[in-house]
């Protein structure tokens, strides 16, 4: 109330700024044109002032009437029709269009232009940000892919110039077939992440026992973890099946990614453990823990970004290209299920994510 009153006060037309040029104006036009009008019967026709008062004060509202409406209406005509010109060139088919060939209020123009300037701006950020991310994704590309050509290129010259020992063709016809694998893997994931991004890949969720996975990836990598002096094992023994309904082949190369990781990274007579706990009533959290390595904290936020590495030179070595977390991070998300790091370095890390029981697992 105490604001309309005001705005009534301030402008008891409730008029716009057009319109308000256009009051004002005719205002000063009338006062002119009657002050014209008096000068030329008082002096030229030198008629009594008394005789014409009440005409000139009737000719002057009338005027004041005429020319307003007269002046709003071409300037409106002009005017917008020249800014709505000038709109349409700079935005074709948006929904502001539509509201301003409704309006013929300036300051509803001005307003919808500031929005659609800042929504510009807006969009030209996203697409400088998504342009430099385009290159670097590029260049990590041609870095990963550039690494094993190079190394096998140069195996194949060296056997081309003719090396007579057998031993050492077969040596470096093995490294030849190792850049390959390299080059394999590095061409799989980016695939793979590719397909996650555009939308592509689509889940296929059955029900299934999580235990029997992770047995399954413990087989699969007791190898290597007997290479890397680590024990593989679960926090306790659990007697009853947890079943949950999820893609049962790419939950198994999330488990994977996340243990080779914590033997990639783990210390020699080290341990991984999995562990599974009820999160809320229909959800499970999966743990695979390490006292491994670790990771500063400030290395946690990017943690999960494609061709993300800490210490590259480290992890050359143990021949990561920083795919493994990032498509992790995606067969999680497509799931709509959370992952979840925390990790202290020289202490260890823990990665877990989220999983949905089944509707009749007993868990
Ligand atoms: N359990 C862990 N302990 C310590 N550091 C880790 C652990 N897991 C991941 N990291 C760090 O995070 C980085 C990213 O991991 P990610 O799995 O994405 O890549 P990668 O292992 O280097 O390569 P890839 O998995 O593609 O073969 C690693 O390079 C490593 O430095
Ligand atoms: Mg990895």
């Amino acid at each position: 109330m105490v604001i309309l009153s005001l705005k009534m006060r301030i402008n008891p037309f409730g008029l716009n700024k057009l319109n308000k040029a256009s009051f004002i104006s005719a205002f000063f036009v009338s006062i002119v044109a009657v002050i014209v009008q008096f000068l030329i019967l008082n002096f030229v026709y030198e008629l009594p002032f008394s005789s014409y008062f009440l005409l000139l004060i009737l000719e002057f509202f009338g005027f004041w009437i005429f020319v307003y409406i007269f002046l709003s209406f071409i300037l409106e005509q002009f005017l917008i029709s020249r800014v709505k010109e000038l709109y349409a060139s700079i935005i074709p088919t948006t929904s502001y269009q539509s509201m301003i060939s409704q309006s013929s209020d300036f300051d509803l123009i001005t307003s919808n232009l500031k929005k659609i300037n800042s929504e510009k701006n807006i969009e030209i950020e996203l697409l400088k940000k998504e342009q430099d991310y385009r290159r670097e994704f590029i260049g990590n590309i041609a870095h990963e892919l550039k690494t094993p050509i190079f190394m096998i290129e140069g195996y194949i010259l060296t056997l081309l110039d003719g090396v007579n020992d057998k031993k050492t063709v077969k040596k470096y016809l093995k490294q030849t077939v190792k850049g390959i694998d390299r080059l394999n893997f590095v061409i799989k994931d980016l695939d793979l992440i590719t397909q996650f991004e555009s939308g592509m890949t689509k889940l296929n969720l059955t029900s299934f026992n999580i235990l029997e996975t992770i047995e399954n990836v413990f087989e699969l990598l007791e190898m290597q973890a007997k290479e890397n002096k680590i024990v593989l094992k679960m926090d306790k023994p659990y007697k009853t099946p947890i079943v949950v309904k999820a893609d049962e082949e790419r939950i198994h190369q999330v488990l994977t990614n996340l243990i080779v990781n914590s033997l990639k990274y783990g210390i020699e007579q080290g341990v991984t453990e999995v562990s599974i706990e009820i999160l809320v009533e229909n959800k499970i959290l999966v743990r695979i823990a390490d006292n491994g390595d670790g990771i500063d904290e400030e290395h946690l936020p990017r943690l999960f970004e494609r061709f993300y590495r800490i210490d590259k030179t480290r992890n050359r070595s143990q021949g990561g290209s920083g795919l493994g977390l990032a498509i992790v991070k995606h067969i999680i998300e497509a799931h709509q299920e959370k992952i979840f790091v925390e990790s202290e370095a020289k202490v260890g890390s823990e990665f877990s994510f989220s999983l949905t029981l089944d509707q009749n697992s007993s868990l």
